[in-house]
């Protein structure tokens, strides 16, 4: 019988991996979400505590799945708490993916700031399957809270790929935040597609990079999601319903959300400016 995937399946974790000192991974089996696209997440149930939108980190074993928590508030420190062998409950894959045209982008930038960086990872390994240049801008605060660092260092070995960090205290890396940098380097490359996530301020201003050097550009929203399938509207910005219409918007969709790194929603759906 087909599986529906919006039935919680439970899974195990198998394995950890300590990312930095607030970042978690967990590796599970799942095909399901080992199958999913690039820039699609789960909905991961915490059992007695809640359930969280997580995006689906890459996977090198065949047949599993990744997510990578970062310690926040209550929720994701009891995440970020379990253990090998404890059990998670997920559902999804939801959402749509980036877009990739294997015809009309040669040499894409991708720029990823925090746990943003997951879903671009994902697509790294998508990019370099498909043989698509690309240069992947990772975003830290200082060297110690890099993320992915190796394991981005490992997908572009013997590629014409590039990684470039950034650090804000100059630890490592270019010094500056992820948008300082990103200037000098449209200006050396001729880049086709801007892919982004992050903090939506962070991804605010790439777009507007984007619009000033007409470069096309997807971006990854994260919005407050209780239902994840388009069902309670927690997620909304401005029209557009983030789990199900997103969470990847192009440059023409941004261009019109006038609430795009200005307005979010809290828990209770209130709208608050950043
Ligand atoms: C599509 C998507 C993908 C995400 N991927 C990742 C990921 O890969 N790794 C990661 O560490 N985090 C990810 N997040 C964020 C994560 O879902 C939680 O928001 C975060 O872990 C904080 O949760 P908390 O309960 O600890 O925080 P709380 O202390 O309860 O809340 C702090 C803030 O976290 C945000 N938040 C809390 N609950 C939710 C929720 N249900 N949906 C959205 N935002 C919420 C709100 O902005 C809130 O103000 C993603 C969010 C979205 C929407
Ligand atoms: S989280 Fe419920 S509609 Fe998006």
């Amino acid at each position: 019988m087909p599986i529906n995937i919006n039935h919680i399946r439970t899974v195990k974790i198998e394995q950890e991996i300590k990312e930095s000192p607030t970042v978690k991974t967990f590796m599970f089996k799942d095909p399901i979400a080992f199958r999913s696209k690039p820039g699609q997440f789960l909905m991961v149930w915490i059992p007695r505590v809640e359930e969280l939108p997580m995006s689906i980190m890459f996977s090198s074993k065949q047949e599993y799945s990744a997510i990578s928590i970062r310690k926040h508030g209550i929720g994701s420190t009891k995440l970020f708490d379990k253990k090998i062998g404890d059990i998670l409950g997920i559902r999804g894959p939801y959402g749509n993916s980036f877009t990739v045209s294997k015809k009309l982008q040669k040499n894409v930038l991708l720029v990823g700031g925090g746990t943003g960086l997951v879903p671009l990872i994902r697509l790294a390994d998508f990019l370099k399957r498909n043989n698509i240049k690309y240069t992947l801008i990772i975003g830290a605060k200082t060297k110690e809270e890099i993320l992915f660092y190796n394991l981005a260092k490992q997908l572009v070995t013997n590629t014409q790929c590039k990684v470039i960090v950034t650090t804000e205290d100059g630890s490592f890396g270019i010094q500056g935040r992820v948008t300082d940098g990103i200037l000098d380097i449209i200006k050396k490359e001729n880049f086709d597609m801007i892919y982004t996530c992050g903090p939506e301020l962070m991804m605010k201003n790439i777009f507007m990079i984007s619009l000033e050097n007409s470069i096309p550009i997807q971006a990854s929203l994260e919005r407050y999601m209780k239902c994840g399938i388009g069902i309670c509207a927690s997620c909304c910005i401005n029209d557009k319903i983030v789990c199900k219409d997103g969470t990847i918007f192009d440059q023409k969709q941004l261009s019109k959300m006038s609430e795009f790194g200005k307005v979010f929603r809290d828990k209770s759906g209130r709208k608050s400016r950043y």
